[in-house]
C-alpha cells in the first residue's frame, strides 16, 4: 500500500508506554520515508480534524521532544465513541479530515472501546492498525500500560507498609482495573500483599477477616516492638458475596458510557471494621500486647488508600517502553502491507505477530488456576483457597523468548 503519511491516535484512559508507541511508529515511518502526524485528543481530534488549520508532524526534531519513558500521551486521549456521535455524516467528515491532511492510514493505540471504534472505522474503509493499550490488561494480548501500573501498585504497597507497621494499621489499597483483576493481582503479588481482592472472585469477608486477624496478630506478637501491619489490594471492580460489583453510584458515568467505579476500598474497610468490632479476641489481643487504651484505642485501625490515577501516571516501565516501541513500529509495517483491521501482538526478531482487532478486544479475566497457585503460597483472595493441581508440560523445540 502506498502511504505517504500516517496519523497516530491514542484513545481511552492514558497509561505507561503510549509515548513509546508514538515514537516507535514515527521512527519506523521515518525510516520508510513516511511522514507521521499526531491526531490530537483521541477520536475527538479525528472527528474534528477537518476543521484544523494544521497538524503536528513528527519530524526528528519534534520526536526528540517526546519522552518514551514518560507515561501519558503526547497525542492526548479522550473517551469518544464515534458510533455515539449524533451526526449522520460523521464517517464522511472523518474521511474529509484525513484527505485534507493526506493521511493514508492510522495507528490507533487503545483498549477494548478504542479497538471497537477502530473495527468500525475499518469497516468504513479507513486503513487502521491497532496497538493494544490498557492498564487493565483485559485484552487477549499484552497491552502497554499493564506492566507500568503493576509496578506502581507494587511500589505503593511496599511504601504503605512503613506507615502501616508504624501505626499497627491494616492498609487497603484500591486499584484501577475495571472489571478484571489483573493489575490488582500482579501488583499485589509484586508488593507482597497479604490479601488481593479481584472482581473474578466474590469476596467472602469471613475468610478475609480470619486471614487478616491471624497474620496481623502473628506479626505483632512476633515483633519485639509489638509492630505489625496487614496489606490488602482490592481491585476497584471487586465483587461482593453475590458477585455484584461494589459501586458508589454517585461517581457517574464516563464519556464511553461506562459506570465510573469507586468505593471498593471503603467497602472493604467498613466490612472488616464491622466484623472486628464484634470480635472480643481482638480486644484481648490489644490488651495482651499493651496497645489497648480504654476509650481511645480499642482496636487496630483499618485505612483505605485510593491512589486513583496515580497508578497509571508518572513514568512508564522499561517493559512498556520496549513493547510500546515495538508495537508502534510494527503497526506502521502492517499498515503499509495493507493489513488494516488488525492489532499488533508482538515483535520477535523479524517476526511480527498480529491478530484481528475484533478478536483481540474480547475480554480476558484472571485465570483462577493461577489464583489457586498463589493461595497455596498463602495469599488470601477472599475465598476458601482453591485446589492447585500442577500440570507438568515438557517443552519441546525452541522456546520463543527474547530475554
Ligand atoms: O480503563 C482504564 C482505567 O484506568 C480504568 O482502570 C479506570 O476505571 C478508568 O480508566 C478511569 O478512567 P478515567 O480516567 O476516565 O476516570
Amino acid at each position: 500500500m502506498d502511504i505517504k503519511r500516517i496519523g497516530v491516535i491514542t484513545s481511552g484512559g492514558d497509561c505507561g508506554g503510549l509515548n513509546a508507541v508514538i515514537k516507535g511508529a514515527a521512527q519506523m515511518a521515518n525510516s520508510m520515508g513516511i511522514e507521521t502526524v499526531i491526531i490530537p485528543n483521541g477520536y475527538a481530534g479525528l472527528y474534528n480534524l477537518v476543521d484544523f488549520d494544521n497538524v503536528t508532524v513528527l519530524t526528528p526534531e519534534r520526536l526528540d521532544l517526546i519522552h518514551a519513558e514518560m507515561a501519558g500521551s503526547e497525542a492526548g486521549n479522550s473517551r469518544v465513541k464515534i458510533k455515539k456521535i449524533e451526526d449522520e455524516n460523521k464517517y464522511d467528515r472523518i474521511k474529509k479530515g484525513l484527505e485534507k491532511f493526506s493521511i493514508g492510514g492510522l495507528v490507533i493505540s487503545g483498549g477494548d472501546d478504542t479497538g471497537s471504534v477502530m473495527v468500525d472505522l475499518t469497516s468504513q474503509g479507513i486503513a487502521c492498525v491497532h496497538t493494544p493499550k490498557t492498564m487493565d490488561l483485559d485484552l487477549q494480548t499484552y497491552s502497554v500500560g499493564g506492566d507500568s501500573t503493576i509496578n506502581r501498585i507494587s511500589e505503593m504497597i511496599k511504601d504503605l507498609k512503613t506507615t502501616g507497621v508504624t501505626h499497627n494499621r491494616v492498609i487497603v489499597l484500591e486499584a484501577f482495573g475495571r472489571y478484571a483483576g489483573h493489575t490488582a493481582f500482579r501488583g499485589g503479588i509484586g508488593g507482597d500483599a497479604d490479601c488481593i481482592l479481584i472482581p473474578e472472585i466474590p469476596a467472602d469477608f469471613d475468610v478475609i477477616y480470619k486471614h487478616m486477624k491471624n497474620k496481623f496478630i502473628f506479626r505483632v506478637e512476633n515483633s519485639d516492638v509489638k509492630a505489625g501491619t496487614y496489606t490488602i489490594v482490592t481491585a476497584e471492580g471487586m465483587t461482593d458475596a453475590k458477585g455484584e460489583v461494589i459501586v458508589d453510584e454517585s461517581a457517574g458515568v464516563d464519556a464511553f458510557g461506562h459506570k465510573k467505579l469507586a468505593g471498593a476500598g471503603k467497602y472493604v474497610r467498613k466490612r472488616l471494621e464491622a466484623i472486628m468490632k464484634e470480635d472480643p479476641e481482638m480486644t484481648e489481643f490489644m490488651k495482651r500486647n499493651g496497645i489497648f487504651v480504654a476509650g481511645v484505642y480499642k482496636l487496630p485501625e483499618i485505612r483505605e488508600v485510593t491512589p486513583g490515577h496515580l497508578v497509571r501516571s508518572g513514568r512508564s516501565s522499561s517493559y512498556d517502553v520496549n513493547f510500546g516501541k515495538e508495537a508502534g513500529a510494527a503497526a506502521v509495517i502492517l499498515l503499509t502491507k495493507g493489513l488494516g483491521g488488525n492489532s499488533v501482538v508482538n515483535v520477535r526478531g523479524t517476526k511480527i505477530t498480529y491478530m484481528p482487532t475484533a478478536e483481540v478486544i474480547k475480554q480476558r479475566r484472571v485465570n483462577l488456576n493461577t489464583v489457586a497457585f498463589y493461595e497455596t503460597l498463602g495469599v488470601c483472595f477472599g475465598r476458601k483457597p482453591g485446589e492447585f493441581k500442577p500440570e507438568l508440560v515438557e517443552e519441546k523445540g525452541e522456546i520463543e523468548r527474547e530475554f
